[in-house]
């Protein structure tokens, strides 16, 4: 059944399709002539993609290189400034007063940044760093709040052609360390703190406590002030961001790198204790991230205010925020804090304020505002959205629904984007101009991009069949590798469906042949959109005094979509008490970050195995799920499950 406009009878099994208005159509930047072009020949689209949308100092000849596959290379005679691509060519162009960035804080001040001011901040920024000895080749490590000195701090190091490794400022200072001696960054990038929740958080303390041994390679800390704070200082070492800014110039002539030059490292969790660095390079992840803003999201710089919610340390803040929108030459909302500081209304505030457009956000938002009352959103005049999207987990139709006609109101497609950091863009996604919306369904192939879902032996399956989701031709936002680690890249992406790229993700086919996300097939959590692993949870866990073994998984949660469940055994001599579990929740928070503290820690004596050892978290996940445990033939001792569900129901 298709409507133009549906009312709210059926949620659950939402069966309609949303074809796009002929007002939509008559307007959107992108056809259905993209997908035919892309499928007649995929590489000449994606170089006259990148001829188009990105300006090239020295043009390329071989659009793809993939005689060392995996290892790709894309445009690679090419040569381009990224930062050169987000700022300063806009400025040429005569959009230098055109808005970049309007940052709105949480405590309420605001502050709007031209494309010519922007520009002038980040060439500042890297003759700061450039004087602090970074160059080409070395890496930086950023560690900041949701400020614009996250996004001018990252331009500033793609300028220079040196890779940022932004790691996201909800992490331990554990973690931090971690990430700085694998990417031996030699400058530190941070804040005195940041506002969250009505409160200033500390970053800087975290940075002094993962460099207090002297053993990393960094040299040097900029600290930006946000909030004011007393941090302590160590001379020689640490440099106030807006002392080294004012004195800086704000002339610097880029170079121009080539295409293949690492334009950052993003850490994310896989299925092993070791968060893995993905790499991402210039021209190609550019490309990508160019298309999809002008094809999936539809901008038009010229009018529309685009805000992305996601913040900075997560892939979605690196192609969404900083180098999409940027190179696009959209204006922007950057907002700080949380959707409920200091009301529930604060979103739909920002959205009034600015005049919104193009809302990108994740389904555990949605809900978190479903749960919150419709009430809230309709006290702010919504009318200037024009096109909402959403990243990150599944969006069930429900919300999906929701987010369509109350903030929609009705009148504004849905893209739902299926991607990975990984995958550095948008992969599957309705471009909204041409196909019928199915909420819930990312649905196809953005133009340019193969997938296809397979069985177990890799053959494609059939409409109406599930399986594994892959992808089978290399694109030009592909991640380049594992940071320091090439085996590591080929074994978990490349070796499960030879030839092809292996995301991780079950999928099926509806009978059109578009997809729906049935979720991770490994050992990978998905906690409100973000990317937690099992492995590197549980080694927190054990490397706790009181824990022999711990296991967890990811149990089904209304509103996160998972949630963190721990399964511990203490050691022999430590008997619980009422302190156990949160000393076990803090410690996980103080290893990796308060987003992987588990929202429950079940002490137990025992934890279900096969004959040869390996744990069942699928039992541990269903009573977790307070479901009855299904088949649990194929333990060691079958009596163990019962004694775990008893004392997760109790
Ligand atoms: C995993 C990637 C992409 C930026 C945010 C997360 C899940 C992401 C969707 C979607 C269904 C989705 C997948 C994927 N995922 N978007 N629209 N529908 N699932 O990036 O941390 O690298 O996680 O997130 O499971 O593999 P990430």
């Amino acid at each position: 059944m298709t409507t133009e406009n549906p009312s709210m009878d059926t949620l659950l099994h939402e069966e309609r399709t949303y074809p796009p208005a002929d007002s939509f159509v008559a307007q959107a930047n992108v056809g259905q002539a993209d997908y035919d072009e892309a499928k007649a020949d995929r590489l000449d689209f994606w170089a006259r993609t990148a001829r188009d949308l990105i300006s090239w100092d020295t043009d390329f000849e071989t659009v793809l290189d993939w005689s060392e596959a995996p290892f790709a290379k894309w445009f690679v005679e090419g040569r381009l400034n990224v930062a050169y691509n987000c700022l300063d060519r806009h400025v040429e162009a005569g959009n230098g007063d055109r808005v970049a960035l309007h940052f709105e804080g949480e405590p309420g001040d605001s502050k709007s940044y031209t494309y010519a001011e922007l520009t002038a901040e980040v060439k500042k920024a890297a003759n700061v760093l450039a004087g602090l000895g970074v160059k080409q080749g070395d890496r930086v490590a950023v560690y900041l709040p949701m400020v614009p000195e996250a996004v001018i701090t990252m331009l500033a190091c793609a300028r220079l052609g040196a890779a940022h490794s932004v790691v996201f400022g909800g992490f331990s200072s554990d973690a931090l360390r971690s990430r700085i001696l694998d990417a031996e960054a030699r400058v530190v990038v941070t804040a005195d703190g940041g506002y969250r929740r009505g409160k200033p958080s500390g970053l800087k303390p975290a940075v002094d406590t993962a460099l207090s041994g002297g053993d990393t390679p960094v040299e040097h800390v900029l600290v930006v002030e946000r909030t004011g704070q007393d941090v302590d200082w160590v001379e020689g070492r640490d440099i106030r961001w807006a002392e080294a800014l004012e004195g800086a110039s704000a002339e610097h002539d880029c170079e121009f790198f080539e295409s293949e030059n690492p334009l950052f490292v993003l850490y994310t969790s896989g299925t092993t204790g070791k968060p893995k660095g993905i790499l991402h390079t210039s021209g190609g992840y550019l490309t990508q991230a160019a298309y999809s803003m002008k094809a999936v999201f539809d901008l038009k710089p010229e009018t529309d205010v685009y805000w992305c919610t996601a913040d900075v340390g997560w892939v979605t803040g690196h192609t969404y925020i900083t180098y999409g929108p940027l190179a696009a030459g959209a204006t922007q909302v950057m907002y700080e804090g949380t959707p409920d500081t200091p009301h529930q209304g604060r979103w739909w505030e920002i959205v009034q304020k600015y005049g919104v457009s193009i809302l990108y956000t994740a389904p555990t938002a949605i809900r978190t505002c479903m749960k919150w009352g419709e009430e809230i959103p309709a006290e702010f005049d919504l009318s200037s959205l024009r096109l909402l999207g959403s990243v990150g987990e599944p969006i069930n139709p429900e919300a999906w629904t929701w987010y369509r006609r109350v903030i929609g109101g009705d009148r504004c497609p849905i893209v739902d984007t299926w991607w990975q950091t990984e995958t550095g863009a948008n992969m599957i996604a309705p471009v909204p101009g041409v196909v019928s919306l199915k909420p819930g369904s990312s649905q196809r192939a953005i133009p340019g991009i193969s997938v296809k879902v397979v069985d177990d032996e890799g053959n494609p399956v059939e409409n109406g069949q599930a399986g594994y989701l892959v992808i089978d031709e290399p694109w030009p936002a592909m991640l380049r590798g594992i940071f320091g680690d090439p085996e590591r890249y080929k074994e978990t992406y490349w070796s499960r469906f030879p030839g092809k790229y292996f995301a991780g993700d079950g999928a099926r086919l509806d009978e059109d042949g578009d997809v729906w996300f049935l979720g991770r097939v490994d050992d990978v959590m998905n906690v409100s959109g973000h990317r937690l692993s099992t492995a590197e949870i549980e080694s927190a866990l054990v490397s706790h005094d009181a824990v022999a073994e711990a296991a967890v998984v990811g149990a089904t949660d209304e509103t996160s979509g998972q949630a963190v469940v721990a399964f511990v055994i203490l050691r022999g001599g430590v008997t619980e008490d009422e302190n156990t579990v949160e000393a076990l929740r803090a410690h996980v928070g103080a290893e990796i970050g308060p987003i992987a503290k588990p929202k429950a820690v079940h002490v137990v004596a025992d934890l279900p195995k096969t004959r040869s050892g390996k744990i069942m978290r699928r039992l541990l996940k269903d009573a977790a799920d307070g479901k009855d445990v299904g088949d649990a033939t194929t333990l060691a001792d079958s009596s163990v499950m019962d004694l775990i569900s008893a004392s997760v129901k109790k």
